[in-house]
């Protein structure tokens, strides 16, 4: 396993995938794609056995505040823990950062499982939406994995959007 970079492999089969399963629409995950191509929001994959079957995107609003988007994990790797350590290295790279994400009612249930607080967001397209937020202080990810390397992303993340 491994945390890798995506940046200019947003047109990778595997990655476009992954985008489709996180967003609501074809749309919004080809405007996803085109925020990760210019380098506005930062696409981190999970590799393993050199194939891309994770990914979490990241933007930083504010100086104290990171957002997650495009979150998902490829059918055949599901509820493995690869969502969960992929937010618990966010979290731990976020450092004394806060940790937000809107998303649907499944995420939602995601998001509570790694200890996030979960309300209500104004409904999208009749759809019931969710913003959940780890506090600066929240403290590690429930059941956390030890282990992860996070190397050269941790770097990118920290200097994301400054
Ligand atoms: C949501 C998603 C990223 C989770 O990834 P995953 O690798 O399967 O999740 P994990 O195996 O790490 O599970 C972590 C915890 O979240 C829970 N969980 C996972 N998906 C859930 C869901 N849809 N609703 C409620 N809880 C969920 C798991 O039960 C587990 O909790 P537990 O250990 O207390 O049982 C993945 O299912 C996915 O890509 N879904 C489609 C895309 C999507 O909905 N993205 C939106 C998330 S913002």
């Amino acid at each position: 396993m491994a945390l890798v970079d995506l940046h200019g492999r947003e047109d990778e089969v595997a990655v476009r995938l992954l985008l489709r399963l996180a967003a609501g629409s074809r749309a919004s995950a080809q405007e996803a794609a085109r925020r990760y191509a210019t380098k506005e929001w930062l696409l981190i994959g999970w590799e393993e056995a050199g194939e891309i079957v994770g990914c979490v995107g990241i933007s930083r609003e504010g100086e104290d505040t990171l957002e997650l988007h495009s979150v998902a994990v490829a059918n055949d790797w599901q509820s493995r823990g690869i969502g969960r350590a992929l937010i618990e290295a966010l979290v731990e790279v976020a450092d004394r950062a806060a940790v937000v994400a809107e998303t649907d009612e499944d995420g939602a249930g995601f998001y509570h499982s790694c200890g996030f607080e979960v309300e209500a967001a104004a409904p999208k397209a009749g759809r019931a939406r969710f913003r959940c937020l780890r506090g600066p202080g929240a403290g590690p990810v429930p059941r956390a994995q030890p282990g992860i390397i996070l190397g050269e992303i941790e770097q990118a993340i920290r200097r994301l959007g400054r």
